[in-house]
């Protein structure tokens, strides 16, 4: 039996809120393709052409297989055929993606099995042989679908939120950006007047998406702690922001730990306007870019 399974992007944080908050997208998606081995080997293929590891100890969707297995014990094995369109290094839970398909499918071909948040606890699994950190705000959209709230990633406690109807606007600009490296940067104590202002705006938001309260979402998309360092990473980050704003978005910043920029606005219009607008500032300095207009998934 083969399975097929899409797997969104993810955009983490949603700014204010660092490892806990994420939603998933419409696009870009991965491709995956599982079968059941009658051997305990684990197989895996890309059919796209971004060289990633397929040894399984080294592949993040490997691993996650592998703790599978130990898990249940299982005699049996994997195969999985990835295709990838989810840039590697895009900020947009690129390695959330195939951690979290890893152990959707697997779930899948052993009869659903495990609850939402044991695929959770097997895709984390993923995520620090990605990141070197078992965080959870990509892969639990990613497994959950929607905007997600990972209350607790060591009692694996994620609550579910609303998902307005708001459209989303990605740029990826090509510009290399390593998530170890943007968290080494950040500092390790932060001011209590900072920490204040950031619970405010997480409240804010996570009240404004319950209650489709666009203002409030807006007013609550700002970051005063991670969003002053990472910024310098990217690329006219501060020009994008400033423009889409104009252009009427609700809000927006970085997307996880970059280099993507992601925008949220109410109209098609708006979104598709901030999407040219994006793609031009990055011509003007000649960096390739990649924009993706979605929905929340
Ligand atoms: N919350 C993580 C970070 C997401 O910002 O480092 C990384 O994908």
């Amino acid at each position: 039996r083969k399975i097929k399974l899409k797997i969104p992007a993810t955009v983490a944080n949603l700014v204010c809120g660092f490892d806990i908050l994420g939603m998933a997208i419409h696009e870009p998606y991965d491709e995956m393709e599982f079968k059941l081995l009658e051997t305990p080997e684990i197989i895996i293929r890309h059919k796209d052409s971004f060289g990633l590891p397929e040894k399984p100890t080294e592949n993040v969707a490997g691993v996650v297989l592998l703790k599978i297995q130990e898990y249940l014990n299982l005699k049996k094995g994997f195969e999985v055929i990835i295709n990838k369109k989810i840039k590697p290094g895009s900020g947009l839970g690129s390695s959330a993606a195939s951690a979290a398909g890893a152990a959707i499918g697997a779930n899948e071909l052993l009869g659903n099995i495990f609850t939402k948040e044991e695929l959770v606890y097997f895709a984390m699994f993923g995520e620090e042989l990605a990141s070197g950190v078992k965080h959870a705000d990509n892969i639990a959209p990613c497994i959950f679908g929607g905007i997600t709230l990972v209350k607790s990633s060591n009692l694996i406690d994620i609550i579910p939120l609303n998902s307005p109807d708001l459209l989303v606007t990605a740029v990826h600009p090509q510009v290399e950006v390593k998530t170890s490296d943007a968290r080494q940067i950040l500092k390790k104590n932060i001011l209590l007047k900072d920490a204040i202002e950031q619970w405010g705006n997480i409240a804010g938001l996570v009240a404004g998406i319950q209650n489709n309260d666009f203002g409030l979402i807006g007013r609550s998309l700002n970051d005063v702690i991670v969003e002053p360092i990472r910024s310098i990473l990217i690329p006219r980050f501060n020009d994008i922001k400033e423009n889409s704003l104009e252009l009427g978005a609700l809000g927006g910043g970085i997307s996880g730990s970059g280099p993507s920029i992601f925008m949220i606005s109410e109209k098609e219009e708006i979104a598709q306007k901030i999407a040219d607008m994006m793609k031009s500032v990055y011509n003007e300095i000649d960096i390739e870019s990649f924009v993706y207009v979605s929905k929340i998934n």
